[in-house]
């Protein structure tokens, strides 16, 4: 029998908003704390200030039964029995995580404490940030009957997120005492049980009744290396991957060929072994870093992972280098750039390849005519319009006129194109694609000199894509293709 738990989730972003959600769905009563004033009035009006897949569906079905949003923690603390933290936790400028939300959050947590409470890491954390939270707890007076503190770590993945939460290939547990494991069990049990997924309005997902996910309880330190560990090795599985890409590129395999090979090994698997150029987003990034440092607080030589940031940086510059061996020069020249958001689905732009691409494109004196689903309001936020950036509503008007074409993230609608009518919209049919969302073949036989990652050329830009293979030589082989091969027939 599933229990009715009081639940509050500090930190409305898209790990928190999405987990409180999800607890909801589960049939959680839940209080969701921001202390961004603004984002919690948008809430309250039925607002939501992620694009998420699901999420509009869930708060709208459960919203005014089980969800309430509020600035106010010291009530929410009050009226819970676990307290999630899910407030950001960004890259400081030594490389390691910046804790000091988790830990205004605790102390305010510890200075509203009235009776016995679950305080949860959500957010991604380094190991002994358990132990921190303990000592802000003990430091500010609490008793330590009165607090357990213990460590769920979020494996969602933005765009999939709310899927992702409810169809979870584990869910990992890291308490010190079995009150507090007890009552997180309790929390998915309707995942656990299976029962969640019986329901006619259930998300639907890899999950079943009859397939429900496993519990991993572990020790709060366990917990959280398991989330730092995860996240690395997924990121050091895609410069693995982008590294083979790029021998592929020089040895004239496609790599697409080759991940499918490796990943048809159980051993390995066929997950984030796409190349591209280069993971992005708010946790990779940053966890990498932090995880790097963790293990040179703790004396480990994990050099690793830092030639996983190098493969990764330099992936985006071996990116810019083909679209400079495809364009010449840049200044003036007008860039088609489908995708903003570090990745399709989402409207999230924190550390975006994408972004990094347009930066440079802009900075080379290219005018730039992007179209994203989702980003272009946080893009403008960042980059605001002007003569050279031009925001437009679908990939077709990206392309018109365009010197070239760039895919730079990955949503379903970029690799389902009219390429007919993407061909009469450009100027030159040129498509580079950081994503490899077409076949080369294909795209030669519609007409298009294409270029992509780790895969075979085109053969109208064969020349240039050598060049980009050889960056000590480029002046010479940019010059003599360019001018024996004028692009296009328009
Ligand atoms: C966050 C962490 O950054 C990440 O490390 C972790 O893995 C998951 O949680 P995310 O949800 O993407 O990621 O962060 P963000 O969208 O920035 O949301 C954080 C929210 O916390 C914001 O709404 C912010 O207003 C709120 N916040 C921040 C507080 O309510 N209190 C604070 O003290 C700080
Ligand atoms: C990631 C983790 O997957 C998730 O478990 C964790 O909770 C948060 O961080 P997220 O950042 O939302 O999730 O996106 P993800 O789908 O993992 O992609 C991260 C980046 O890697 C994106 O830029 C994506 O384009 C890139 N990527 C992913 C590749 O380049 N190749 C791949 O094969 C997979």
């Amino acid at each position: 029998m599933n229990q009715r738990a009081s639940i509050a989730v500090v930190g409305s972003g898209y790990v928190g908003l999405v987990a409180a959600a999800c607890f909801a769905e589960m049939g959680h009563r839940v209080i969701c704390v921001d202390n961004d004033e603004t984002k919690v009035r948008m809430l309250r009006e039925g607002g939501i200030p992620i694009h998420e897949d699901y999420l509009p569906e869930l708060l709208s079905r459960n919203g005014q039964n089980l969800v309430e949003f509020t600035t106010d923690l010291r009530g929410a603390t009050h009226s819970s029995d676990a307290i999630f933290i899910a407030v950001g936790t960004p890259q400081s400028e030594a490389g390691s995580a910046d804790l000091s939300y988790v830990d205004a959050v605790a102390s305010e947590i510890a200075r509203s404490i009235n009776s016995y409470k679950v305080i949860v890491e959500k957010s991604t954390v380094p190991v002994y940030t358990n132990e921190w939270i303990r000592r802000v707890m003990e430091r500010n007076g609490v008793p330590r009957n009165l607090f357990d503190v213990t460590s769920n770590p979020e494996f969602l993945r933005e765009g999939t997120a709310v899927a992702d939460f409810l169809h979870p290939d584990r869910i990992v547990i890291g308490a010190a005492t079995e009150r507090a494991a007890d009552l997180l069990k309790n929390i998915y049990r309707p995942l656990t049980s299976g029962e969640y997924y019986r329901g006619a309005t259930a998300v639907p997902g890899p999950r079943s009744q009859a397939d429900p996910p496993p519990i991993l309880l572990t020790s709060t330190k366990a917990a959280e290396v398991i989330k730092h560990a995860s996240n690395a090795f997924l990121a050091t599985k895609i410069s693995f991957i982008n590294a083979v890409a790029n021998i592929c590129e020089s040895v004239g395999a496609d790599v697409e060929e080759v991940a499918r090979g490796m990943g048809m090994d159980t051993r390995i698997g066929p997950k984030f072994l796409r190349a591209g150029i280069g993971y992005g987003g708010s946790c990779f990034p940053k966890d990498v870093a932090a995880f790097r440092h963790v293990a040179e607080l703790a004396g480990v030589e994990f050099s690793l992972l830092h030639e996983v940031e190098k493969i990764n940086a330099e992936q985006r510059s071996r990116f810019f280098q083909k679209v400079r061996s495809a364009l010449w020069t840049f200044r003036d020249k007008k860039v088609a750039v489908l995708g903003l958001a570090f990745k399709g689905g989402t409207d999230d732009i924190r550390e975006s390849p994408a972004l990094d691409i347009v930066s440079m494109l802009l900075h080379e004196g290219c005018k730039v005519s992007a179209y994203d689903p989702a980003a272009e309001q946080r893009t403008k936020e960042l980059i605001p319009p002007g003569a050279q950036m031009q925001y437009v509503d679908d990939p077709y008007a990206a392309a018109l006129d365009a010197d070239a074409l760039l895919i730079l993230n990955d949503w379903a609608e970029f690799a389902d194109l009219d390429l007919e009518r993407l061909h009469s919209a450009l100027r030159f049919p040129i498509i580079i694609d950081g994503r490899n969302l077409y076949d080369p073949a294909t795209m030669n036989q519609k007409g298009f000199s294409y270029l992509s990652v780790g895969r075979p050329v085109s053969s109208q830009l064969a020349d240039l894509a050598t060049t980009s293979r050889l960056p000590r030589q480029p002046e010479r082989h940019h010059g003599i293709a360019l001018r024996d091969q004028p692009f296009g027939s328009a």
